[in-house]
């Protein structure tokens, strides 16, 4: 016995069939969409509006980092030997946070891996640019970010 494909069984199958095509594609979009709009919103679009981000240099220990949020955009203040350091915590592989290691004086992206040298340089990972520098100056006794 045959059927014009339309019966209850073929329609279920399809049915079924569209329902994980449409899951597929909307758990594709979701992992591809995340790490883009992160990585879109630590852009440098954000900078520029709203007053400066001033940080006490007594406040900072030598060879720790200390983590700000200036206008929307995490920004990490590394107190070196050689004075302070300032970077976007954005990595710029997909955007995830990268986190200071100070045992190693390393920065690692927990994400995929990359790991950068306290100037902000690639060490390793699936990076091709170091962690992206952020404008500041030193000015009585600050640190000010105001770019
Ligand atoms: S987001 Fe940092 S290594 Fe991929």
């Amino acid at each position: 016995m045959s059927c014009d494909k339309s019966c209850e069984k073929h329609g279920g199958r399809r049915t079924f069939c569209r329902a994980c095509i449409g899951a597929m594609t909307a758990a594709s979009a979701a992992m591809v969409g995340y790490p883009v709009a992160s990585f879109v919103a630590s852009q440098p679009s954000r900078i520029g509006e709203g007053k400066p981000l001033e940080v006490p240099l007594d406040q900072l220990v030598q060879g720790q980092a200390r983590y700000e949020t200036y206008r929307g955009l995490q920004v990490i203040i590394l107190n070196t030997p050689d004075g302070p350091l300032v970077f976007s915590a954005s990595c710029p592989h997909l955007g995830c946070a990268v986190n200071w290691v100070s045992t190693e004086s390393l920065f690692r992206c927990p994400c995929h891996g990359a790991v950068f040298n306290p100037d902000g340089s690639i060490v390793s990972g699936p990076v091709n640019e170091p962690l992206r520098p952020i404008p500041f100056e030193v000015k009585d006794g600050k640190i000010i970010i105001s770019v």
